[in-house]
């Protein structure tokens, strides 16, 4: 069942600002409609987000290679995936739960979903232009990506020739996309210039359903062992009106977002769509030639495609924690230590001994040649402990006046709020280990 948190939208909305996690855009300017910044918090958040997606595939697995191609690219390419005509369509939105409906299914002018107000219908392409060079005519006009895929397909064989590889194998890509989206609010859920992690998977044809639902498993369960709760995700397949122009199939992970149900990531079966339309546009012959069996083919994808922008608000939801503490309310983000933008907070009881404030400042400094680490004096030792837990940072060291004599420091872990001491000389060792 759909269940709507408007008010954990609101909290999340509030952290995001007050902690420099997530800012709009141009803000003092009043801002642009759908476009964001991510401030000193949410830039390692993300930061860690696309590490973690990186090392489990493109370091994890010995199927699949990176890639960073441009965002520019010569605009037949567009022509050749059918974005320059399949991504139009007539589209109303439902300006209470996001969702994006072809006009045809929906009867009547509210949600068929949750019976919220829609917006108008409206003919789109959803491709940002722009014209390179002194002259804006039609043989200067380029696009901005809307999806990094392309940028894998027109590179198969490139990376297939130099990284010497065989079917089956992938290419992983994390970037930048655009899209002049209709819908504006919920965050970054949906916005007009968002991070993509892609992978296209090329198969033999014919085994393409098994990858296909191996790759809905994987990539559920990556979501799950980054610490979302399954509870709050779950799969489901597209009906085959609902696919997009180049799909055989897709499953979406759907996220239990405050606004509801939504999708968080898709994983398609694209066939062999888009190798078979750059073959035919491009003039290149973009087929496989398996070297035992003297098969030539062209390859079927798989593609699982995360947004960044996405997950982050998945996980900045799913990590938000509202308990009572000796009788206070205590706001925690209880998120991933790998995904935590900062791993360890170093504060000092007294900060006008300086003796103390020396030995904490120096346990920071060894800290932050590992990882983001932080000192703070600023408040009471209670406060900086809120401030802390609220941000998801997993460790706090405390050196107090002890400190000075026995050379050990209070390490306090953020859920269990256990502390432990530990000797000065071992702290960053100790951390290290704690966050493997
Ligand atoms: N290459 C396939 C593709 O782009 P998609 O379902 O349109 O498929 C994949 O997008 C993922 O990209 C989505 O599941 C979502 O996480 C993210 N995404 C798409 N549009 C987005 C937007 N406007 N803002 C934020 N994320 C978006």
């Amino acid at each position: 069942m759909t269940q709507k948190q408007p008010e954990m939208m609101e909290k999340i909305l509030s952290l995001c600002k007050r902690r420099g996690f997530i800012f709009q855009s141009s803000e003092i300017y009043g801002g642009l409609s759908s476009v964001w910044d991510y401030g000193p918090l949410g830039v390692e958040l993300k930061r860690n987000l696309k590490e973690a997606w990186w090392r489990s595939y493109a370091y994890g697995r010995d199927d699949i290679d990176g890639l960073d191609a441009a965002i520019l690219m010569n605009p037949q390419v567009w022509m050749a995936s059918g974005h320059v005509t399949g991504f139009e369509d007539t589209l109303v939105d439902c300006k209470s739960c996001k969702k994006r409906f072809k006009v045809e299914h929906v009867t009547g002018k509210v949600c068929p979903e949750c019976g919220g107000a829609l917006t108008e219908a409206r003919q789109f392409n959803m491709m940002l232009k722009t014209h390179l060079g002194p002259v804006e005519d039609t043989g200067s006009l380029a696009y901005l990506r809307p999806e990094t895929a392309q940028g894998i397909f027109v590179n198969f064989h490139n990376v297939l020739n130099s990284m010497r590889r065989k079917i089956p194998f992938g290419i992983a890509q994390t970037g930048k996309s655009f899209r002049n989206e209709v819908t504006t609010g919920g965050l970054t859920f949906r916005s007009r210039e968002f991070e993509q992690m892609e992978i296209e998977f090329f198969v033999k044809p014919g085994t393409d359903e098994e990858w296909y639902h191996k790759w809905v498993e994987e990539r559920f369960n990556w979501y799950v062992g980054l610490g979302i709760k399954k509870e709050s995700l779950r799969k489901r397949e597209h009906a085959k009106d609902e696919l997009a122009h180049y799909a055989k199939g897709c499953t979406d992970i759907e996220y239990n977002f405050p606004f509801g149900w939504s999708e968080l990531e898709g994983i398609a079966n694209r066939g062999d769509f888009d190798l078979k339309q750059h073959s035919r546009l491009s003039g290149k012959d973009l087929q496989y030639f398996d070297e035992e069996t003297k098969e030539r083919y062209l390859p079927y994808v798989i593609e699982p495609s995360g947004g960044v922008d996405r997950s982050i608000l998945a996980f900045l939801t799913d990590a938000y924690t509202e308990e009572e503490v000796k009788g206070e309310k205590r706001v925690s983000l209880k998120i991933h230590k790998s995904l935590a933008p900062v791993k360890a907070a170093v504060l000092p009881l007294l900060r006008n001994r300086p003796e103390i404030v020396s030995l904490a400042r120096s346990i920071t400094a060894q800290l932050k040649k590992e990882m983001k680490a932080m000192y703070d004096d600023t408040a009471s030792i209670g406060r900086l402990y809120r401030r802390q837990d609220e941000v998801g940072t997993p460790y706090c060291i405390t050196v107090d006046v002890d400190s000075l004599s026995d050379h050990k420091v209070t390490v306090r872990e953020r859920d269990s709020m256990k502390q432990e001491r530990i000797a000065v000389d071992s702290a960053k060792q100790y951390i290290m280990d704690c966050l493997k």
